[in-house]
């Protein structure tokens, strides 16, 4: 009879509701409500390459209530009927790059989705803003920094978004973390670390022309820290080494660390490899004077066997790599653009001096690992103005 007393009214007279982390549940009730709570219109979308990061997106974008894919542009023209069938795209038409022009004077286009090779973003960014074109462009936007300034620049004079979404902000856990960062938690955050070891090692033609790890991957990694700590860098010190020889061949590295001095008196720190063998190591952890809040990685399936022989404990492996580990992130900046080609929302949530300072931050770090120095960062009015 202890705990009669705790006997409570009947679970029909009380109110619960959904609790605001099970983010999945509350997208199924605005499913299941089928309201629509920003206009009707169809978004009309034209993607540009469909390889590993298009085929994200495409997913994101195919089943989509709100979007229409008008266009998909692929140089690979066997790829066009195989898609075509796959996601049922009977009404869209399947170009190559060199009929790409009918897309930026069609008016009834009103999105374009950029997810080909890095060296031909400059292009269609210019060409697609020029042409009064809403602009989602996979990570760099151009390969030159002057040249990202000047189409962060089109993009404000044509009034239309241009957004370069690093998908991690979008994962429910870093953006937790980074919440109760915010609402002091941990108090001053004394280390901010970040693990981040790829899984497959991605092929030597794609590392080729990926820009290299400090472009390529090690900006994500330093978009996080910056955006968990909303300040940027001082000082930078990197080591790097390539432990495979084909990445030795090509002047890149395959494993790198990167230590951060924020001015607040923050250290960051960056423990990168191109090659994991476990699975896609993703691990985010801030650490203050008042605990310690840790963004583990996650796994698809979630069983714990102990069986005869006393091997401990054995558990599912973690994601095996991005498109799998940031599923949700990926789908959740997709909505976010959609939000911003509808005018529901005004600001990108990852705004243009966000991304020129975390590739300022990357070169620095690259110029450490080169010349074995400390980088010595500077800020200026300028840089925050795009
Ligand atoms: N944010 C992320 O998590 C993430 C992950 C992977 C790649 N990326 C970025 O996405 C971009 C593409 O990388 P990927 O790994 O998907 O490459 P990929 O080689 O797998 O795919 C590129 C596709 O673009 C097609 N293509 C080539 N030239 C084209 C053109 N001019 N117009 C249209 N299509 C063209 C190719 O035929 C291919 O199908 C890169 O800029 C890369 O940095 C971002």
């Amino acid at each position: 009879m202890a705990s009669q007393k705790f006997k409570d009214i009947s679970p029909y007279k009380r109110t619960i509701g959904t609790p605001p982390e099970d983010y999945l549940y509350s997208k199924y009730q605005k499913d299941l409500a089928a309201q629509a709570t920003t206009s009707t219109n169809v978004i009309n979308v034209a993607i540009f390459g469909i390889g590993r990061a298009g085929t994200i997106h495409l997913t994101s974008l195919a089943r989509n209530p709100r979007v229409k894919i008008l266009y998909i542009v692929d140089d690979i023209v066997e790829k066009h009927k195989k898609l075509q069938d796959y996601w049922s795209l009977h009404d869209t038409k399947f170009l190559t790059s060199k009929q790409s022009d009918v897309i930026y004077s069609d008016p009834k286009l009103n999105a374009v989705v950029v997810a080909s090779p890095t060296f031909t973003h400059e292009h269609i960014v210019k060409s697609a803003l020029n042409a009064k074109k809403a602009v989602f462009c996979e990570k760099p936007i151009a390969e030159e920094r002057e040249v990202c300034i000047e189409l962060y620049k089109l993009a404000k004079k044509v009034g239309k978004p241009l957004l370069t979404a690093f998908n991690r902000r979008f994962d429910p856990s870093y953006a937790n973390l980074r919440d109760r960062v915010h609402k002091g938690e941990v108090g001053h955050v004394q280390t901010i670390k970040v693990c981040s070891r790829d899984s497959p090692l991605p092929t030597i033609d794609y590392l080729k022309c990926s820009g290299g790890i400090f472009h390529d991957c090690c900006v994500h990694d330093i978009d996080m820290l910056c955006w968990v700590l909303g300040e940027f860098p001082i000082k930078v010190s990197s080591t790097a080494y390539a432990h495979v020889e084909e990445i030795k061949a090509i002047d890149d590295f395959d494993t790198v660390s990167v230590t951060l001095l924020y001015p607040s008196g923050t250290i960051g720190m960056i423990d990168l490899s191109r090659n994991s063998c476990y699975g896609y190591d993703q691990r985010l952890e801030a650490f203050g004077p008042r605990g310690m809040i840790r963004a583990d990685n996650e796994q698809p399936i979630h069983c714990v066997d102990s069986q005869v022989g006393l091997n401990g404990i054995k558990t599912a492996p973690i994601w095996y790599s991005f498109p799998s580990r940031y599923r949700l992130a990926y789908q959740n900046e997709m909505e976010h653009f959609l939000d911003l080609v509808e005018g529901k929302v005004t600001e990108p949530f990852v705004k243009g001096h966000e991304n020129l300072a975390v590739n300022k931050i990357a070169s620095a770090a690259e110029e450490s690992a080169r010349t074995g120095k400390f980088v010595e960062l500077t800020w200026t009015k300028e840089d925050f103005e795009i």
